[in-house]
């Protein structure tokens, strides 16, 4: 890694000056200087096209960028991570999802252990259990097939297996139901399994640690449920599985380790649905496809690895991000999928974006003296359109955002899909171009409405369109994600495998818990609105 502070770089420097220089670029104009810039301002890798036209830079932009790319160490902090060197500084970890979709008979040997071998023996065990459920040859305790399927798990051991299955739901066993709880609020799990019967229900715990307290008790109340409901302890060696790398807690909980799928430290948590966590997914699709959304993940691993920076798709979007992050001002970004079954994408993105790069001091241990990780956010279009997009289009703040439209539709319905796709374009288009004064006046506008009615235009975007989703696209689009993180994670100079920042959180929660539900009056010792805010509490429980 570079020893030279961001900031100090020459190519961070050269990029503040050009910064200046471009002052208010508009995208009119340079598409007008350069008819070429549609097509040629595009990259494309692994069925994904990127028009990355739509954004506010020139070519000495973009060289520049790859400059900072270069000066950063972007290529040799990749390959680290390739050859499995504990690029996690703060939990002295390697950093291997990459390893995860290596196809079988590849080999990535780390302190001594060929980490391929190891996924593959994991992979083949679940591709075992998964056929055996969606088959029915798996029986529940009272002898009946399993008919429904609930992941217990948070964050990573969530939001991946419920964002793969809603977008690959298309290819799912509908015969099969899934259901995902997550939250520590009971009605999580009470809503997700009211309708179901214990002795047609498995569920999986997923849990990297098996020490998360919202799995955990969600997990207790799942073996309650069960227990309860068929009348014997015996009933959960049918009904219970565990993803975790945790055997010996997954043994205390009392699952069988024989049911228990592991995975390993150097898979994170929000990089893990493509390890045993996918568990779910692999018995919604099958192990086939399953294999198939590997194979997406590693042909785009593939050319994050040996792509040319310029026209690497991950490196792109990741320094595009810095861009406007660091000179532009950019607080957030929006990613709208034009695809119904990506609606739980932007969700899925939050954690891989926000809890990687949401940090504040450097691999060294200083504070940033630049702005890192943006806010993520999003919603399927065109429902967006009609709710949020009046602010990206005419409010004060520079929002850029990916739009992500496919050819062809899982449901072709009439003109549907030509409607939602014509969204896609004329979104980009009148993000970037706007409407001037001039255009809203020759519309026989009233003068008085006309300063309403002007659209600035120059809200940047990148269009990502793939033929249609798939499991292997799924893949794709979240590798491509993953690296970008990746890249501008390496820019800013940060770890972006922890996440030190949720533990206070959890430990303040810890203590308090007793004091809402002891019986007597705690003592409390916390500042004075913690304390009211917990007395008033007591009092409205009751
Ligand atoms: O609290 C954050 C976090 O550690 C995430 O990084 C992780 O995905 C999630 O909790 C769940 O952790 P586990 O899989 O160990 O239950």
């Amino acid at each position: 890694m570079p020893t030279v502070p961001l900031r100090d770089r020459a190519a961070w420097q050269a990029l503040e000056s050009h910064r200046a220089e471009l002052g208010e670029v508009r995208l009119r104009e340079l598409f007008a200087a350069d008819p070429g810039r549609g097509e040629r301002l595009t990259a494309e890798a692994a069925g994904i096209y990127l028009d990355y036209s739509k954004n506010l830079i020139t070519d000495e932009t973009l060289r520049l960028l790859v400059r900072l790319a270069e000066e950063s160490g972007l290529a040799g902090h990749r390959d680290a991570m390739f050859r499995g060197e504990p690029i996690n500084v703060s939990e002295h970890r390697s950093v291997l999802h990459v390893a995860l979709r290596m196809p079988r008979g590849g080999s990535l040997t780390v302190d001594g252990v060929d980490v391929v071998a190891q996924v593959h023996e994991v992979l083949d065990r679940m591709a075992g259990f998964a056929r055996r459920v969606r088959s029915g040859d798996w029986k529940g305790h009272t002898g009946k097939r399993i008919r429904n399927v609930v992941n217990v798990g948070i964050g990573g051991s969530d939001l991946g297996p419920v964002m793969a299955y809603e977008a690959l739901r298309h290819y799912t066993d509908r015969d099969l139901t899934f259901r995902f709880v997550s939250n520590v609020d009971a009605t999580d799990f009470v809503e997700a399994t009211r309708d179901l019967s214990a002795d047609e229900t498995l569920f999986i715990i997923s849990s990297k640690t098996f020490g998360t307290l919202e799995t955990l008790t969600n997990a207790h109340s799942a073996r309650d449920w069960l227990v309860s409901r068929l009348g014997t302890q015996d009933a959960i060696a049918k009904h219970f599985v565990a993803v975790s790398t945790n055997a010996e807690r997954v043994a205390e909980f009392g699952i069988d380790t024989a049911n228990m799928f592991g995975f390993w430290d150097w898979v994170g948590g929000r990089y893990s649905m493509d390890s045993a966590i996918g568990l779910s997914t692999m018995i919604a699709i099958g192990p086939e496809q399953f294999h198939d959304l590997l194979a997406g993940f590693h042909e785009m691993d593939e050319h994050f690895r040996s792509a040319p920076l310029p026209e690497n798709l991950p490196v792109l979007m990741g320094l595009l991000a810095v861009w406007y992050a660091n000179f532009h001002g950019a607080q957030t970004v929006g990613v709208l999928p034009y695809e119904q079954y990506l609606k739980r994408f932007p969700a899925y993105l939050q954690q891989l974006t926000m809890e990687s790069n949401g940090k504040h001091v450097t691999l060294g241990g200083d504070l940033v003296d630049y702005d890192t990780g943006a806010v993520y956010w999003g919603e399927p279009g065109t429902n967006g359109q009609h709710s949020f997009y009046q602010l990206i289009h005419q409010g004060t703040r520079l929002i850029p955002v990916d739009l992500i439209g496919f050819g062809k539709s899982l449901n072709p319905l009439g003109d549907h899909h030509d409607i939602l796709s014509s969204n896609v374009f004329a979104q980009a288009q009148a993000l970037a171009f706007g409407k001037s004064e001039d255009e809203v006046r020759a519309e026989g506008t009233a003068p008085d409405v006309v300063p309403h009615r002007v659209m600035q235009g120059n809200r940047p975007t990148n269009v990502l369109l793939a033929e249609k989703l798939t499991p292997y696209l799924l893949g794709c689009l979240v590798a491509l994600y993953e690296h970008s993180v990746f890249t501008q994670g390496t820019i800013w100079g940060i770890d972006s495998f922890d996440q030190w920042g949720v533990e206070l959180g959890k430990q303040l929660a810890a203590q308090i818990v007793p004091e809402l539900t002891s019986s007597t009056e705690p003592d409390l010792s916390h500042d004075s609105s913690t304390n009211a805010l917990i007395r008033r509490y007591r009092r409205l429980k009751g």
